[in-house]
């Protein structure tokens, strides 16, 4: 575990918590050593032996100050709730001068003093919004989401939010699910190394430097294998996949110190997420160690009542509480019902006092006793810092993903030579600065946004080009009305640059999940209409999800995913097309060909029947074609594959080496043996780039079956024309363990295929056993 050292905290203590004053000089405090702090749990009994079961339970309830993404309470009488000692946190509050006026409440008029944590989704940014999770993912770069989730920090912090409900680690492999745009695609091994990227940047060097918000890994756990894609829907997947695929991430979290984790809305395999005793407690507090708190997600502790396990909100608080949910975002059942069911006996006290310790710790560990008010004195953010903005469009160009680059008269469309005199922008999401800050933006304000259409044209102002724009359609209308305008742009210009895609709000994030995966509405038939003038075009997809591209893939010479950019999509975008900035992003997450691939994942089990080198274009002729794992109308492969996207270079992978043929499966298990496997990659074209060497591997012969692809290693390199480098991986136990028949995480003796390449379907290959 990556520990981050820090000296010089000091802790005190407020009002008459003097009594028990502690002073720690801790010179060497990490995040997850401040919760493993006996000082601070010494501190934390002393308060709780001060405190009435009443304000225990205080400390339990979590309520949102404002905009709701489900049923609220109705209550607005949160000043006098907290004067009682009656709220332990508060969210959706933002503002230095708010949260300090609430903040005030707690720490003067309470008995204890006992200060609030503020909450909020900051999700992909503060004020400065950065791509969408998805598209950030799409940059392959741990380093740069880091940077991202620390300028987020900072922004939130200085408008008095300590605490982000974020990262979302959940895997997520099915397209039609709205919040798959929320994390990091479909891959276990990518995903820790980005939620821990999240967790660095977040919870910086100390949980209690002011700057520095709690990170919160949601949502605990499996949510994203809702069945059929459809939100908040049943869970019901093997022990192993949960092992093996779902839980990582937050087990990478939480090694890397996160503070917080947020229980979800799935009913996992008929126990309820978030009254789910083995996920959290026996794993996440148990086997893992973990000594931050579990807040519950909007209302999932009162939903246990419609998910059929309990009959009212007492029995649903009851159940939540002795599962490991310690603090109740507003359902407001533990508030109203936790009191009585202790004093009756049916709640142990013991369990209330160590949710409460948890929450405390984490307060303490935050330094909220000693400076529990935001600095008033830097005010709100009025403008956005110009390194943020600059990160937002690093950021962006990385997560852009060049899916097609056809050549047209001889040479590829993109990128646009920089004499391209008349440019037609078409399409509904061309100059929609709402749309490219994403959903999830709390605080993103469209002002800040430059869209395409802005930055296109004070482009082409530059060189004397000429831009025309035409809307086209809206993003979800049979209206044909913009039509007509839109292709006689097109057989005005030069080339034509389609702005398509989706409705961030309506159609990507929570509660937004699309059984039609198409550009929505006529967008296609637009496209078409616009092709058809022969005028070359490049499509730039803006999506929180893969898209079916199959008729725009054979048709349009150039596709661009670009994902909801943010507040730089139209400079990041614009740099891309003229190739200022070459695209070294790629996918997270397999783009299908038809819906009913879904859930479609490139690290999928072999079946006994497998379709492999079977021509699958067209129905089955013969028994040799019709027994297979195959559909009869469709392929099986999706249509552009995980790790996927060109770049405006190329790259070629030679002279891959081991550093052995064969390695003893205890050695590795005990990690004193490792493998290191390494490659030369070559920048073979003109141009500077990014690759991002990919390593997968698949072990045969094993006791259970195994992926036929792993990523197991991944590496961004930057290469200037016809530069190499050789890129070194290492594979030790953590590469080559897996969930065996005897439900241990263990290396085994195995048959093992080792690819370097490109993307999950390319690569060198070499041969490997585990003895
Ligand atoms: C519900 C969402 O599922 C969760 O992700 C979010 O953090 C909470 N609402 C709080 O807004």
């Amino acid at each position: 575990m990556p520990r981050r050292y820090l000296s010089g905290i000091r802790y005190s203590c407020v009002g008459l918590l003097c009594l028990t004053v502690l002073m720690i000089s801790a010179s060497a405090q990490s995040n997850s050593s401040a919760l493993n702090d006996p000082r601070i749990d010494t501190r934390v009994n002393v308060l709780l032996n001060r405190m009435t079961l009443q304000e225990k339970i205080g400390q339990l309830v979590q309520y949102s100050a404002g905009s709701p993404t489900g049923p609220g309470t109705g209550r607005t009488d949160y000043p006098d709730m907290i004067a009682q000692g009656g709220i332990g946190s508060l969210f959706n509050l933002t503002g230095a001068r708010e949260v300090n006026a609430m903040q005030k409440i707690a720490v003067e008029k309470s008995r204890l003093h006992i200060p609030l944590i503020f909450g909020l989704d900051v999700i992909h940014g503060y004020r400065t919004t950065f791509p969408v999770p998805l598209g950030m993912s799409a940059t392959w770069n741990p380093n740069l989401v880091e940077k991202a989730a620390r300028i987020s920090a900072i922004e939130a912090s200085q408008e008095g939010v300590r605490w982000t409900f974020s990262p979302m680690v959940d895997i997520a492999r099915d397209a039609r699910w709205g919040r798959i745009v929320e994390g990091a695609g479909e891959d276990t091994y990518l995903g820790q190394a980005i939620a821990r990227a999240y967790v660095r940047g977040y919870q910086g060097t100390n949980l209690a430097n002011p700057d520095s918000i709690l990170a919160c890994l949601k949502h605990y756990v499996a949510y994203g294998a809702a069945e059929a894609g459809r939100d908040y829907n049943t869970v019901d997947i093997s022990h192993r996949s949960l092992r093996q695929v779902y839980l990582p991430p937050f087990k990478a979290g939480i090694d890397q110190g996160a503070a917080t984790v947020m229980s979800a809305f799935d009913d996992l395999q008929g126990v309820p997420a978030s009254a789910n005793h083995y996920t959290l407690t026996q794993i996440l507090r148990g086997e893992w160690g973990f000594r931050g708190f579990v807040v519950s997600d909007w209302n999932s502790v009162g939903e246990l009542i419609p998910q059929g396990v309990a009959l009212d909100q007492a029995t649903a608080a009851r159940k939540a509480l002795t599962a490991g949910v310690d603090m109740d975002m507003e359902s407001n059942s533990y508030g109203p019902t936790l009191q009585k069911q202790v004093q009756s006996g049916q709640i142990p006290e013991s369990v209330v006092d160590e949710a409460v310790r948890r929450i405390l710790r984490v307060k303490f560990a935050m330094g909220l006793f000693d400076h529990p008010y935001t600095d008033e004195s830097k005010g709100n953010i009025t403008s956005l810092d110009p390194e943020h903005v600059a990160t937002a469009r690093t950021v962006a160009e990385e997560s852009f993903v060049l899916l097609k680059n056809a050549a047209v008269s001889g040479a590829p469309v993109l990128p646009l030579a920089s004499s391209a005199k008349t440019i037609a922008l078409i399409g509904p999401l061309a100059d929609s600065a709402t749309d490219m800050l994403g959903s999830w933006s709390t605080k993103g304000d469209p002002k800040d946004v430059v869209t395409l259409r802005q930055a296109l044209s004070d482009r082409l102002a530059q060189s004397q080009g000429k831009l025309i724009y035409a809307k086209g359609t809206d993003i979800l209308t049979n209206s044909e009305a913009g039509f007509a305008e839109a292709v006689s742009a097109a057989q005005e210009a030069d080339v034509v640059v389609a702005a398509l895609g989706e409705d961030a709000a309506l159609m990507t994030g929570e509660a937004a999940s699309r059984a039609h995966l198409n550009l929505p509405g006529n967008q296609e038939k637009l496209l078409e209409a616009v092709a058809s003038t022969g005028k070359p075009v490049v499509l730039v997809v803006f999506s929180g999800r893969p898209l079916i591209l199959d008729w725009e893939a054979s048709h349009i010479p150039a596709i661009l995913e670009a994902w909801f950019p943010g507040v730089q999509a139209g400079p990041a975008l614009v740099r891309t097309l003229f190739g200022d900035a070459n695209p070294s992003g790629r996918l997270t997450t397999s783009f299908p060909r038809a819906v009913g691939q879904e859930p479609l994942y490139y690290n999928h089990m072999n079946t006994g029947r497998p379709a492999d080198g079977v021509d699958l274009s067209h129905p089955p002729t013969d028994a040799k074609e019709k027994y297979l794992s195959r559909y009869i109308d469709e392929q099986n492969s999706p249509l552009f594959p995980f790790g996927f996207g060109l770049s405006y270079t190329t790259f070629q992978y030679s002279s891959m080496t081991l550093s052995a043929q064969s390695l003893k499966a205890d050695a590795l298990n005990n990690g004193s043996a490792a493998l290191t496997v390494s490659a030369e990659v070559k920048n073979t074209g003109t141009r500077a780039g990014a690759e991002v060497v990919q390593l997968y591997i698949r072990q045969q012969g094993t006791s259970v079956t195994r992926p036929v692809r792993e990523l197991k290693g991944f590496q961004k390199v930057v290469l200037a024309p016809g530069e190499s480098k050789r890129v070194e991986f290492k594979l030790g136990r953590d590469e080559f363990a897996f969930w065996n028949i005897d439900m241990k995480d263990v290396v085994e003796p195995a048959k093992v295929t080792i690819w370097v390449g490109p993307n999950s379907i390319e690569g060198s290959e070499a041969a490997f056993t585990i003895q």
